[in-house]
């Protein structure tokens, strides 16, 4: 493979040209040809499903199965005859013999998603399949064993699970063989555009749809939102805004509110890392926002000055001698505020 192409998508709709996917792509490439256990992490709607395919469609057991298990939807006792199999009469619904998941990726790749909501119990079946490639079917004392790579999933940090509930350490070792961190979308803004006009292609062919633009500032808006679903999410509203259009043109009043910036960020239990994006997104949002002759810093204090006062406002329920007091301003001042930032309705 030339030079130039080793940090190329593995394939057409895997879209990431940000020096981060580019990262990820030379990784996959040069992990393909092992058999070592790789473990994705990262948020959900990131990709890790692609990357997952991609590791087995590069690697040498490319022509095997590919056989992915969802390990978050089964109850513990579905879970093990859906991986081990089981044979007639195991319990009561087993009326014939069944091959589980495990024998039928014989010779290619396991995808173990969300590895992280496994029982204690399946953990420990698991672990005996990572270090020796063998089980047995449910209800059979016969051992079989399998040949395949395992590739798992989660989008929990599984080093904080084992601290705190109990996720087996041994495991994670065992997993951890090969980790893959595929990075949330709000930290590669420089694909937005690329991943848009994928997107709205797909999507217009689908619906039978002709779109031949997007707008500058459904753009912007779209550049500068925090992203918490992800590609997904960002996915879905594409697909909604196609399926609403009237004309040819992809315009801001087709993206959902909070994507305008028009219905406001949550703020929970904030990490840093969020409260860092959320800064992004706020200071893009002002600098989006700056009239040309205008001043940039004005317009970013502006929006999140107007922001924090909501946010407080709304902790105390309006009140706005109790937000003066958590703001450490006085109350005239918060109410001129109110008035200019347009806040009337969330304050009592
Ligand atoms: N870089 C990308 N290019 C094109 N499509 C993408 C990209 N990343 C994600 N997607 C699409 O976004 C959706 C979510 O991706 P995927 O299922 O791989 O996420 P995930 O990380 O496995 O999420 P979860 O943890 O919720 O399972 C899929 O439809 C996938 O095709
Ligand atoms: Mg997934």
């Amino acid at each position: 493979m030339p030079p130039s192409e080793v940090d190329s998508p593995p394939f057409e709709g895997f879209i990431g040209s940000c020096s981060r996917m580019k990262e990820l792509f030379r990784y996959i490439r040069k992990i393909a040809n092992s058999s070592a256990t790789v473990l994705l992490l990262g948020e959900t709607g990131t990709g890790k499903e692609l990357v997952a395919k991609s590791v087995h469609d590069l690697s040498p057991r490319a022509t095997g199965p590919f056989v992915r298990v969802n390990c978050g939807a089964l109850s513990e006792s579905l879970l093990e005859s859906e991986l081990f199999g089981h044979v007639k009469g195991a319990f009561t619904n087993a009326i014939e013999n069944r091959t589980g998941r495990f024998e039928a990726a014989h010779g290619g790749t396991i995808f173990l998603d969300e590895i992280n909501s496994v029982s204690t119990a399946m953990q420990i079946k698991l672990l005996r399949v990572l270090q020796e490639q063998e089980f047995e079917r449910v209800g059979d004392s016969h051992t079989v064993s399998v040949d395949c790579r395992i590739i798992a999933a989660t989008n929990r940090d599984l080093a904080e699970l084992v601290e705190t509930d109990g996720f087996r350490e041994d495991l994670y070792y065992r997993l951890n063989v090969l980790p893959i961190y595929v990075p949330p979308l709000r930290e590669r803004r420089e694909d937005i555009p690329e991943l848009v006009r994928f997107f709205v292609e797909r999507y217009a062919i689908e619906n039978g749809r002709i779109i031949s633009s997007v707008s500058l500032d459904a753009l912007n808006f779209l550049k500068a939102y925090s992203w918490p679903g992800n590609v997904r999410e960002l996915q879905n509203y594409i697909e909604r805004a196609i399926v609403l259009a009237d004309g040819e043109e992809l315009n801001a009043e087709l993206l959902p509110q909070q994507v305008r910036g028009e219905a406001p960020i949550r703020l929970g239990r904030v990490e840093k890392s969020e409260l860092q994006s959320l800064c992004a997104e706020l200071v893009s949002r002002g600098l989006s926002e700056v009239a040309e002759e205008g001043s940039y810093h004005e317009a970013v204090m502006g929006i999140v000055e107007k922001e924090v006062i909501l946010q407080v406002l709304r902790r105390c329920q309006g009140t706005q001698t109790k937000t003066a007091t958590k703001l450490g301003i006085n109350r005239n001042t918060l109410h001129k505020k109110i008035d200019d930032y347009g806040l009337q309705d969330e304050a009592r």
